[in-house]
């Protein structure tokens, strides 16, 4: 039977975290058929007495256990339940979920059913059809966790999640958590850790789901989050945000090196004596190695190809696709001349088009994907 395991930090909860245990236990997991439901509270030794609130109903519940350590904040609670989780419990799956009703149970199911039909990452999402922030947030509020999120859609040019700040996400364990080292997280001593989780899940799951929650207002005590925490979460996502474009800008580099060996190739080997055609031939063949040894030990370093017979079969492939490239300009750059008159300027114009919009974007989508193989092509539906 399929394992799904609850971890749910929570610091000085005492009244929450019971009335939390009664309501999953009594009411929303003998709703979930075929799936072992457990909860794992995470209590930094909260000085309420959370602590001893969740051993005390453990008595009653063989599928409740608790995880106590020294405070580190939020990051670091999650890392250690997630990887006892893993490790202790033997999850399948695991679910962050806060303990103050802010994430409310009957949601818990939802999640559970989109990771048995298949999905690898259930992210609980404020801001699709169905999912909510509180009512009773003032517009000020809503306008701060609306804007926050768009901003993070933006610099992590990802779209297709509509809710990356929401703290209520299901994972597979299996080729997505597994995959993670939790512990190089940033910012784990913050919520901001959050955003690099996120980011990594998303990396390695094939099938990703937002599945709609009502975000609910807290009913007792405060929040933990803050302005500082904000900045901080914002910091994470920038940083991320430029990780993921250091490989854009070294292919782009490299390509332009490409560019200097072509032209270079073809002045010396007319001074040798060969036809432009083939001076031509061989310049642009001395391109496309240096193109594949500097993006293989430079752009892709991560990932760099070294078995001798992979190195054949992939520098085969990075000769096809720098086919296609040198074939499709002429069919923009005429198709554009038929239509727009046969000047320089329309002729420059396609080029730079075909160079930027097509060459481009196809090159390093085909190295990405079949060549060095760093993107996994997922599979998004809601
Ligand atoms: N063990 C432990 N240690 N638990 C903590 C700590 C900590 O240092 N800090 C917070 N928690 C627990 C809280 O007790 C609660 O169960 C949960 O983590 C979330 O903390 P809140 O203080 O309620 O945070 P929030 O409601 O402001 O933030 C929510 O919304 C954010 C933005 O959408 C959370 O869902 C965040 O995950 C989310 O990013
Ligand atoms: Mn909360």
């Amino acid at each position: 039977m399929e394992k799904v395991v609850i971890v749910m930090p929570a610091y000085n909860e005492a009244q929450n975290v019971a009335l939390m245990v009664h309501e999953l236990f009594s009411k929303e997991f003998p709703k979930i058929d075929g799936v072992e439901m457990h909860l794992l509270v995470v209590d930094d030794f909260s000085p309420d007495g959370t602590g001893d609130v969740v051993k005390n109903l453990m008595k009653h519940h063989k599928n409740l256990h608790i995880l106590q350590k020294e405070k580190e904040g939020l990051g670091w609670a999650y890392v250690r339940g997630m990887q006892y989780a893993m490790h202790k419990l033997h999850a399948d799956a695991v679910l962050e979920m806060d303990a103050d009703f802010q994430h409310p149970p009957r949601f818990v199911k939802p999640m559970v059913d989109a990771y048995l039909k298949g999905a690898d990452y259930a992210i609980g999402s404020r801001y699709i059809k169905g999912g909510s922030v509180p009512s009773e947030w003032a517009l000020s509020r809503k306008a701060v966790s609306f804007f926050g999120n768009l901003f993070i859609r933006t610099v992590l040019l990802n779209f297709k999640v509509h809710d990356l700040t929401t703290g209520f996400r299901l994972s597979r364990v299996k080729g997505v958590l597994d995959k993670i080292e939790l512990e190089k997280l940033m910012d784990l001593d913050r919520f901001a850790y959050k955003v690099d989780l996120l980011y990594q899940c998303l990396k390695n799951s094939k099938k990703t789901v937002e599945v709609p929650l009502e975000f609910a207002a807290r009913t007792k005590e405060k929040s933990k989050f803050n302005w500082k925490e904000m900045v901080a979460t914002f910091t994470v996502a920038i940083i991320l945000g430029i990780k993921d474009k250091q490989r854009f800008i070294k292919f782009g580099i490299v390509g332009g090196t490409g560019f200097v060996v072509n032209f270079l190739g073809l002045e010396i080997l007319k001074r040798f004596g060969f036809t432009t055609f083939m001076a031509t031939l061989l310049a642009t063949e001395a391109a496309i190695i240096s193109n594949f040894i500097f993006n293989n030990i430079w752009t892709f370093k991560d990932k760099v190809i070294t078995k001798v017979s992979d190195i054949f079969v992939q520098f085969f492939k990075f000769n096809l696709s720098s086919l296609f490239a040198v074939i499709v300009q002429p069919f923009i750059v005429s198709g554009a001349v038929s239509i727009f008159g046969d000047t320089s300027l329309v002729r420059l114009g396609a080029l730079l088009f075909a160079l930027f919009a097509v060459v481009l974007p196809y090159n390093y989508i085909v190295y990405n994907v079949f060549i060095w193989r760093t993107w996994k092509i997922p599979k998004f539906s809601r």
